[in-house]
């Protein structure tokens, strides 16, 4: 492996930590919280568009809410998920994008 090829890893992890630590916000609760709803989240729904759009909608972030978005990418996208899958992600997106949660809190 040549080092540049190396080092292009490095920056990649790099970022993909900043990205995971912003997503954190203080007291880290989405990771401390949802265990593996998280990793099943950034499984399965980061491959079509960024994970962005969870915080564009976490200030309205209701469980009703993370439910339809959930069978909307099912349904509209085709988003691969199984009934348990998109039941544990509702379950993630409801305490780690509801209204309560750090994320929502920060004033941008
Ligand atoms: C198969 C591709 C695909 C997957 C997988 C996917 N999405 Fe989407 N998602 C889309 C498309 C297409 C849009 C709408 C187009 C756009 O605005 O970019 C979208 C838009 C969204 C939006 C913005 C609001 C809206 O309704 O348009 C949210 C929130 C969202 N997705 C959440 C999720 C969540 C949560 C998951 C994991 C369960 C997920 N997506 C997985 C394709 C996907």
């Amino acid at each position: 492996m040549s080092p540049c090829r190396i080092a292009m890893i490095g920056v990649t992890f790099g970022f993909l930590a900043a990205v995971a630590s912003a997503h954190a916000g203080p007291g880290a609760e989405p990771e401390a919280r949802a265990g593996d709803g998280r990793e099943l989240f950034v499984a399965r729904c980061s491959s079509c568009h960024s994970l962005d759009y969870m915080d564009m909608h976490a200030r309205f972030g209701t469980r009703a809410l993370w439910e339809a978005e959930v069978a909307k990418m099912r349904n509209a996208y085709k988003a691969p998920l199984s009934d348990d899958e998109a039941k544990a992600i509702v379950e993630y997106l409801a305490r780690a994008y509801g209204p309560a949660s750090p994320a929502a809190s920060v004033s941008r």
